[in-house]
């Protein structure tokens, strides 16, 4: 795992972006994973930007986004359908049908995540994927939990999740309970993982995922196994790992 310090957000969104655009650059028809919550819109708004200087096309580019709230209509304004559209794919020249976002509204949502796993396999899995990191070490909506669910699921939002995205919401209780997200072996299958994470409220959990023992009791702690894995982290999030 390479942890790279960046100066503050900008910094570490322009590392990310230019990751990302390299990643596009070399593969055309990339396959990325995509992710949702605060963090990556900066590196999202510096791809929209190298597509605006026509430094970048997405044309080719497939994407598959980590997860979904149960419940909510892609039109629902906290959908993670609608930040895609808003932060990335309305603003880029990405194909709709090129983008994949698990289906929180299915009527048989067991099978739909059972066909999730089997469309990303069906386009070679993910060349690069993206993730935040939760307070409480979640990736995607991996929550922590006795064993590392492996596919694509559907989870029971924790109480501490629910409240950290209720800014999003108009109150707490608007927050949905259950979401869809990407299991742990689909997240450790993609051939590289970007992991980023800004800000001081999150110096603890980086410091334990990924300097503390690998459990699923925190989720990120598994990236420490896979191959081709990256940090990207603010000084203000890395504060607590004192050798970097
Ligand atoms: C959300 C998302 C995650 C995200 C995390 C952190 O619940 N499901 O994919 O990484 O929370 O969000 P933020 O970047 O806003 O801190």
């Amino acid at each position: 795992m390479v942890i790279i310090k960046a100066k503050d957000y900008e910094d570490m969104s322009k590392r990310a972006a230019a990751l990302l655009a390299e990643q596009i650059a070399q593969k055309p028809d990339s396959v990325l994973g995509l992710a949702t919550g605060s963090t990556p819109v900066g590196a999202y708004r510096e791809l929209a930007e190298k597509f605006r200087r026509k430094e970048l096309s997405f044309s080719k580019v497939k994407t598959v986004n980590l997860d979904e709230y149960v419940g909510l209509l892609p039109e629902h304004e906290q959908s993670y359908r609608y930040f895609m559209q808003k932060h990335l794919f309305g603003l880029v020249d990405i194909k709709p049908e090129n983008t994949h976002i698990p289906d929180g509204m299915a009527k048989n949502i067991r099978h739909a995540c059972r066909e999730y796993d089997a469309l990303i396999d069906s386009l070679g899995g993910i060349d690069l994927q993206l993730l935040g990191i939760g307070h409480n070490g979640h990736i995607g909506f991996n929550e922590p939990a006795k064993v590392f669910e492996k596919e694509t699921h559907v989870v029971e939002l924790k109480e501490s999740t629910i409240a950290a995205n209720a800014r999003f919401f108009s109150s707490p209780g608007a927050v949905p309970r259950r979401a869809v997200t990407m299991g742990i072996l689909s997240i450790m299958r993609a051939k590289r993982i970007l992991l980023l994470a800004s800000g001081a409220d999150k110096a603890e959990i980086v410091k334990e995922a990924f300097f503390g023992p690998i459990t699923p009791a925190v989720p990120a702690s598994v990236l420490q196994l896979h191959p081709a894995a990256t940090v990207i982290a603010d000084g203000e999030a890395l504060k607590e790992c004192k050798t970097l």
